[in-house]
């Protein structure tokens, strides 16, 4: 379905009075829709988490409206935190910081620190602008399953647990902030995402350490998240015709994420994601692919991971997750 038009002046004042009564808003971002309240008010957060099915330990993410605010949020603000802000926001970057005593312990999971960027889309900055405080807002999904990048996504997810949808179509980048601990010695990368780390490292004249794949997990990092109804399965590229193949002979109906140099093969599959030759595209697109072919009735998505390279890091990230292992509930 084609996104509607994007949110008027008199949906932003309604959803600013919605925050403002301790409702719930989901709001376009340039990363994925969030699903916000009013950082201050306890309560709205605690719905939150409700909402979600996110265990109250998760800490969220304080939006803000521009960089000259931080200060009212945090404790203090870094040298290494203040050149990132100058730099990157509006943007896909999140800064941990000590968190400030306006923010609710509800926001941070009960940690004394606190999450905080000012997102890069005009909806999410009118909404900010006019609600005037912070709103905290986790991706707009239930917890553990695929983040939404279309207020169609949010809907069909969390329906009448939302108070108000703000449209702004697709969302640009499509896969969420990167994350940067500013709170240590050296800023180091919780969550790679819309910010390159190449980015990072350019600005801050040093290399910056990111998670390894199987190393320490910031809290709400799961390994299992990110995740469609299909189980994915991360193979070698040549291996994603065969693997297809075998699968689908063994009963399964199978996606496949094809890569560019395949895009002409004949695959054995019920559905086929042909995945775009630029990182940005495919990182604008690997949400919807997934929605799109549990959609078609896959159980399995075959896939390979691109490259660790640029958005390919924040790509190969989600891709993991997705494929981690699973509850059996
Ligand atoms: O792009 C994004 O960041 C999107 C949009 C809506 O802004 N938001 C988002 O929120 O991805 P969420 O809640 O799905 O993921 C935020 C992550 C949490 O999983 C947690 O790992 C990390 O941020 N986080 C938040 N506060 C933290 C803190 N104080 N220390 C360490 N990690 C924190
Ligand atoms: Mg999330």
């Amino acid at each position: 379905m084609r996104a509607k038009a994007k949110a008027v002046a008199s949906d932003i004042e309604q959803a600013a009075r919605v925050l403002r009564a301790g409702g719930l808003v989901a709001l376009p971002t340039e990363t994925v829709y969030g699903l916000g309240a009013n950082a201050e008010d306890p309560a709205a957060v605690a719905r939150i988490f409700q909402v979600k099915g996110r265990p109250p330990s998760h800490p969220l993410i304080v939006h803000i409206a521009a960089a000259d605010q931080l200060d009212d949020w945090v404790e203090e603000v870094p040298q290494a935190a203040r050149l990132l802000a100058e730099r990157f926001w509006p943007g896909p970057l999140t800064l941990v910081l000590r968190r400030g005593r306006r923010v609710p312990l509800e926001a941070t999971g009960g940690l004394e620190t606190v999450a905080v960027r000012v997102p890069d889309h005009p909806v999410a900055l009118a909404l900010l602008s006019a609600f005037g405080g912070g709103v905290t807002a986790p991706s707009a999904n239930r917890f553990g399953s695929v983040s939404p990048t279309t207020a169609d996504h949010v809907r069909a997810e969390l329906g009448d647990g939302v108070d108000f949808v703000l449209e702004g179509g697709s969302c640009p980048v499509g896969v969420e902030s990167t994350i940067v601990d500013v709170t240590g010695e050296t800023p180091s990368i919780l969550r790679p995402g819309g910010v390159t780390r190449e980015d990072l490292e350019a600005l801050l004249g040093h290399p910056v350490a990111v998670p390894s794949a199987s190393g320490v997990r910031v809290p709400g990092q799961h390994p299992s998240h990110y995740a469609p109804r299909a189980r994915v399965v991360l193979v070698e590229p040549d291996e994603i015709l065969a693997e297809a193949e075998l699968a689908q002979e063994a009963g399964h109906q199978v996606g496949v994420f094809l890569p560019p140099h395949l895009a002409d093969a004949a695959v054995k599959a019920r559905a086929v994601v042909a995945v775009p030759g630029s990182l940005s595209s495919y990182a604008r697109g690997l949400y919807g692919f997934l929605r799109e072919l549990d959609q078609q009735g896959c159980d399995l998505i075959v896939a390979s991971l691109p490259a660790e390279e640029g958005l390919g890091l924040a790509i190969a990230n989600r891709l993991r997750r997705a494929a981690g292992p699973r509850s059996s509930a």
